[in-house]
């Protein structure tokens, strides 16, 4: 018996962390543009490059992710865990290998990327600039027209700078849209009257570790149904939470690294 509790812990602590599952799923968005459809969507979440995260197994997988050539690669939110300006300047290196999406290449800020105690914005500007010298568009309560297709990005819930309506107004209600959305807590604050259709997000990590059948016992959510992929919201809102690539602490179990690989359709 100890043998085997000693291999599950060698399992959690050594394996699972790095063993990515690229998911494959439809994104059914109505309206959208002909053009778009089957076009694929690369979804990546939450690296924590820092301390706790392997660089270099991020990079692998930056690199997989390239090799796929999406249309359009996002990313929703957590580049770094931040303890020192040096983990900025490993942000730049991880971000040289950043896979370009043909069409697009998005992302928004998580609530690491504003330093300690989500309290930093010098940090997170940082963060921003570089990403966006990396050529990635961040979108910080903003949205930005790929082909007919508006992709909406919040700025972070405990960063303090979630403003849907804001980010939703900008250039009308009307057409085919996505949005992405950090902390999926943030689907349950007003300000998203009129808005139906997908939103992408990350932040729990799935839990990280998660007994079978159960829910994970540490979730950094309110609504705790919020744990890990497509959750219907009942109001014509989708939400589908990315289980992330990097990790806090180094552990996982039964919630395995994710790259999600969307094909978009018209709904
Ligand atoms: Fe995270």
């Amino acid at each position: 018996m100890f043998a085997s509790a000693g291999g599950l812990g060698l399992y959690a602590r050594f394996l699972e962390p790095h063993w990515i599952r690229y998911a494959r799923r439809s994104l059914p968005i109505e309206g959208l543009p002909t053009e778009l459809d089957g076009s694929l969507l690369v979804q990546m979440s939450d690296l924590h490059v820092g301390p706790e995260v392997d660089s270099d197994y991020l990079i692998g997988a930056l690199k997989t992710v390239k090799s796929f050539e999406p249309h359009i690669v996002v990313f929703t939110g957590d580049f770094i865990t931040y303890r020192s300006d040096s983990v900025l300047n490993e942000l730049s290196r991880v971000l040289r290998f950043w896979p370009r999406g043909r069409i697009a290449t998005l992302a928004v800020l998580g609530n690491h990327d504003y330093g300690r105690a989500w309290n930093e914005p010098k940090v997170a500007a940082e963060v921003a600039r570089r990403a966006s010298d990396a050529g990635i568009q961040v979108l910080r309560n903003g949205s930005v027209e790929i082909k007919g297709l508006k992709v909406v990005g919040m700025d972070d819930l405990w960063g303090r700078q979630f403003d849907p309506a804001s980010a939703l107004a900008v250039g009308g209600k009307n057409g085919a849209r996505i949005v992405l959305c950090h902390n999926p807590d943030g689907v349950d604050r007003p300000g998203w009257d009129g808005y139906s259709g997908w939103v992408l997000s990350g932040h729990t990590h799935g839990g990280q570790c998660k007994p079978p059948f159960l829910t994970p016992p540490r979730l950094p959510v309110r609504n705790k149904r919020y744990s890990s992929g497509e959750i219907d919201l009942y109001d014509g809102r989708r939400l589908y939470i990315n289980s992330g690539l990097g990790h806090l602490m180094k552990v996982r179990f039964n919630v395995r690294p994710e790259v999600t690989l969307f094909r978009l359709s018209r709904a």
